[in-house]
C-alpha cells in the first residue's frame, strides 16, 4: 500500500515528517502521488495550542471516507498529540493501527511492515528515550540547498503555559561528533544553508546527565566545515543566551545575522507567573548586545495574548516591548489551555473576545513593523541564496524565489531561463511587499 503524510506543528515535525518520508522510501514503501491513492494515512500531530489538535481529529474524521473505500487502508497517529492521547486513539478511531511519539519515530518503518501483514495488530511506540534517538539519515542523491539538522530533543524548561516538555519529554542533546557528521554529508549533498533545530538550542549540552560541548562552540565548530554557507538555529531562549553566542554573531562567517526570540510577554508579572526567567529589562538588554556585535540582525518573536490574569495594563506593555525592540517579524497566539500544564490551572482566564481583540491590535502594530523594516532594506544589497522558482510566474519572465542573510523572502526577474537553484548571488532591493522583498542582481 501506498503511504501519504500529513504534517501539523513546528520545524521539528516537517523535519521528522521528512525522515520518515525518506525512510520509508528506502524502506521499499511507495509514496502515495494523492490522498486518494494512498492506503496508509500517517498524521503527524502538534498539540501546542487547541486549535492544531483539533484539526488532528476533523483530519482523522475526513479520512473516513478513503478508509470506508478501501478496507485494507488504515491510519498511523505520530507526534505530539499521539504522545499526549496515546492507546486511547484505538478506542475513538478504530481504522488508527499505530500511534507513535517523537522518539518512536525510528521504528515506524519496522512497524508499519508488521501492520500491513498481520491485519489484527495495533502498535503504540510511545516510550521516552533517556538519550538522543540516532536515526540512519537515508538521504537522497542530490539535496536542496536548505535543509534542517535536529541537535537535541525534549525541553526542561516547564513554562506554564506549554505542553512541549510533556509531549517531548526530557532535554537530550546529540553528540556534536554526529551533528558535525551529518552536516558534512549535507554539504557534500548540495546544502548550503543549515539550520540547527531544537526547542531551546541555547540549553545545548546542558542536560541532566550530559557532557557535550556548548552551543556556542558547536557554532564555532560547524562554522569550519568547508562547504557551508549559512548557518542558523531556532528556538532560542532568553534566559539561555550565552555571551558566546551574542559574540558568535559577530565573528562566525557563516551564521546568518537573523534569531528568532520568543518574548512571549511585555508584563514582567506575566512573565513571572508564565515561568519564563527573564524580565523586559534582561531581554531588552541581550537585544542591545545583538545589536552591538551585529547592527544589521533581524530579530522575530513570539507572542501568546490573553494568557490567565492579563490585564489591559500587562498588555499594553506587550505593545510598548514591540515598539522598543521593533521587530522585523512574529508569531502571535491566543493563550490556550492544555492538559496537565500549570496555566490551565491559573486564573482569571481571558475571554475569547478579549483574546481577539488584543490579537488584532498586536497583529497590526507588527504589520507597521514589519512593512517599515522591509521598506529600509529598498535601495540597499546583499547575498541571497536562490531556493527555487517562485511561486507566482509572470508573462515573460522567470521569477525565482530565495532568501537574504536576515531570512527575508526575495524575488527575483530573470530573462533567462536557467537553473539558479542553490546559487548566492548579490542583489539590491528594489521594492519592498507585505512580507517579502523584490530585486534585481548587482552587478
Ligand atoms: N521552544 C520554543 C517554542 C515552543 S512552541 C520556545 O520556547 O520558544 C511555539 C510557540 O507557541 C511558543 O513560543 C508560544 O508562543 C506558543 N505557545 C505555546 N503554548 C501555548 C499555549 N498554551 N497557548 C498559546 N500559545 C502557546
Ligand atoms: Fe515550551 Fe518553554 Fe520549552 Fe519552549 S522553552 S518548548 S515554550 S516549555
Ligand atoms: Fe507542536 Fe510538538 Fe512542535 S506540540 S510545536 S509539534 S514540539
Amino acid at each position: 500500500m501506498k503511504y501519504h503524510i500529513q504534517t501539523f506543528g513546528c520545524q521539528m515535525n516537517v523535519s521528522d515528517s521528512d525522515w520518515l518520508d525518506r525512510s520509508l522510501k528506502s524502506a521499499g514503501f511507495e509514496k502515495a502521488s494523492a490522498e486518494d491513492d494512498a492506503g496508509i494515512f500517517i498524521i503527524n500531530t502538534c498539540s501546542v495550542r487547541e486549535k492544531p489538535e483539533q484539526k488532528v481529529y476533523s483530519h482523522l474524521g475526513r479520512l473516513k471516507f478513503f478508509l470506508e473505500k478501501n478496507p485494507s487502508a488504515f491510519a498511523c497517529v505520530g507526534g505530539c498529540v499521539a504522545q499526549q492521547v496515546g492507546r486511547d486513539f484505538f478506542q475513538r478511531f478504530p481504522y488508527v493501527r499505530l500511534v507513535f511519539g517523537p522518539d518512536g519515530l525510528g521504528m515506524v518503518p519496522g512497524a508499519l511492515k508488521r501492520l500491513e501483514q498481520d491485519p489484527a495488530l495495533k502498535i503504540s511506540l510511545l516510550d521516552f528515550e533517556d538519550y538522543y534517538p540516532e536515526k540512519p539519515g537515508n538521504w537522497p542523491e542530490r539535496m536542496p540547498p536548505r535543509a534542517f539538522v535536529n541537535i537535541m530533543q525534549g525541553c526542561d524548561n516547564y513554562c506554564a503555559y506549554c505542553v512541549v516538555p510533556y509531549t517531548r519529554g526530557r532535554q537530550k542533546s546529540r553528540s556534536s561528533r554526529e551533528i558535525i557528521n551529518e552536516c558534512r554529508e549535507l554539504i557534500r549533498l548540495g546544502v548550503k544553508e543549515i539550520t540547527l533545530l531544537g526547542q531551546n538550542v541555547n540549553s545545548f549540552g546542558r542536560d541532566k546527565n550530559g557532557l557535550e560541548i556548548s552551543f556556542a562552540r558547536l557554532l564555532r565548530e560547524l562554522n569550519s566545515i568547508q562547504g557551508l554557507r549559512r548557518l542558523r538555529f531556532t528556538t532560542s531562549h532568553p534566559k539561555d543566551m550565552s555571551s558566546g553566542v551574542i559574540k558568535a554573531f559577530g565573528e562566525l562567517e557563516t551564521l546568518c545575522p537573523h534569531l528568532h526570540l520568543p518574548l512571549q510577554s511585555g508584563s514582567d508579572k506575566i512573565l513571572k507567573d508564565m515561568g519564563r526567567g527573564y524580565t523586559t529589562q534582561k531581554y531588552l538588554e541581550l537585544v542591545d548586545s545583538l545589536r552591538l556585535v551585529r547592527p544589521d540582525i533581524t530579530l522575530s518573536t513570539d507572542l501568546i495574548v490573553g494568557f490567565p490574569g492579563e490585564s489591559d495594563e500587562d498588555f499594553q506593555l506587550t505593545l510598548e516591548m514591540m515598539n522598543d525592540v521593533g521587530f522585523d517579524s512574529s508569531f502571535s497566539f491566543k493563550y490556550s489551555d492544555r492538559p496537565g500544564v500549570r496555566a490551565a490551572l491559573m486564573g482569571p482566564k481571558i475571554s475569547e473576545e478579549v483574546k481577539s481583540a488584543r490579537l488584532d491590535v498586536l497583529q497590526k502594530l507588527q504589520q507597521e513593523w514589519t512593512a517599515k523594516k522591509l521598506a529600509r532594506r529598498v535601495g540597499s544589497s546583499d547575498l541571497v541564496l536562490m531556493d527555487g522558482p517562485s511561486k507566482k510566474q509572470k508573462a515573460g519572465v522567470y521569477s525565482w524565489q530565495g532568501r537574504d542573510g536576515g531570512g527575508r523572502v526575495v524575488n527575483i526577474d530573470f530573462h533567462n531561463r536557467e537553473d539558479l537553484t542553490g546559487m548566492i548571488l548579490p542583489v539590491r532591493f528594489t521594492r519592498a511587499k507585505k512580507h517579502s522583498l523584490e530585486g534585481e542582481v548587482a552587478s
